[in-house]
């Protein structure tokens, strides 16, 4: 997907136990956004790929008859059984360890498919192509991610922000300065081109909606600490034996920037992007 870069099972590998307390949610209504777009219903079936721990899966549940998650990371697959059990959601949802390059895995027809910020880890031939055929005429794709036109600051907030500049630098001393994913590196991220992607595999669209964001959230210093482990670039495995020695610097440094332990941040907005499979 990323020339030079090859994809490993260890990509997200312990970040599991992070990531829905270190990374902030996407923007309230953003579920209810995509449920009224889309006028999902009882004996409607989600494919949620790239699920996580079950951060789209599980908030978009209660509106479908059934909701089938994928993903390569046993952690990420753990974490989302434990959410939807406690959320009263078991009967309807069903977690599965496997890349989104196996599909379809006799998984058979959906109505929806959704990325949460998950679609740039994918290959980008093969699964627009095995989610296409998965999914019923006039059925949807949905991708969903924070978005990235907006200026979030914290002027005016109690607290100060959390100091990604200069917790990219302590990375950065410990991993070295390329960019690291898995067992390599991605000096130039990751791809952004869904657009021609989706078009080249017969998508129709994207029609856009942009779920506003803009509350006051208040995080806390183990809050930065598991965002910090939640990131693929960050994830714990990345520091073997320094891992202790990097979250006790980590901390040193955000207790300097607010000794309270607090830091303000504002609650990014989310784009919705949908397109969608011709009607028979
Ligand atoms: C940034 S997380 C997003 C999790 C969740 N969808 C959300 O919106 O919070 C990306 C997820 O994609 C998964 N992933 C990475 N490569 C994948 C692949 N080839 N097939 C399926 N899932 C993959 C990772 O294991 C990880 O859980």
């Amino acid at each position: 997907m990323t020339a030079g870069w090859q994809w490993d099972e260890t990509l997200f590998a312990g970040t599991a136990a992070f990531y829905r307390r270190g990374r902030l949610p996407y923007a309230p209504g953003t579920a209810e956004v995509i449920v009224n777009v889309l006028t999902a219903g009882r004996t409607s079936r989600l494919l949620d790929v790239g699920c996580g721990p079950g951060t789209i899966g599980v908030s978009l549940a209660p509106f479908f008859g059934e909701v089938v998650g994928i993903d390569p990371d046993p952690g990420m697959i753990a974490e989302a059984e434990l959410w939807a059990d406690g959320a009263g959601l078991a009967d309807r949802t069903r977690w599965l360890r496997m890349r989104a390059e196996d599909l379809p895995a006799g998984l058979g027809r959906f109505d929806v498919v959704t990325f949460g910020q998950s679609f740039h880890w994918m290959d980008r031939d093969i699964v627009p192509a095995a989610v296409h055929a998965m999914l019923r005429p006039g059925g949807a794709l949905v991708h969903i991610a924070e978005w990235r036109n907006e200026l979030r600051t914290v002027e005016g907030l109690p607290h100060p922000a959390a100091p990604a500049v200069a917790i990219e630098k302590l990375v950065r001393q410990y991993l070295g300065p390329l960019r690291r994913a898995g067992q390599g590196t991605l000096p130039h991220g990751t791809p952004g081109d869904e657009v021609a992607v989706l078009a080249r595999a017969g998508f129709e669209g994207p029609d856009q909606h942009i779920v506003r964001g803009g509350q006051q959230l208040v995080r806390t210093e183990d809050d930065i600490v598991a965002w910090t482990f939640s990131l693929s670039s960050a994830a714990p495995h990345l520091f073997g034996e320094q891992r202790d020695a990097f979250e006790a610097e980590l901390r040193r440094l955000l207790r300097e920037e607010s000794p309270s332990g607090l830091f303000s941040e504002r609650q990014p907005s989310t784009e919705v992007r949908i397109w969608y499979t011709e009607e028979d």
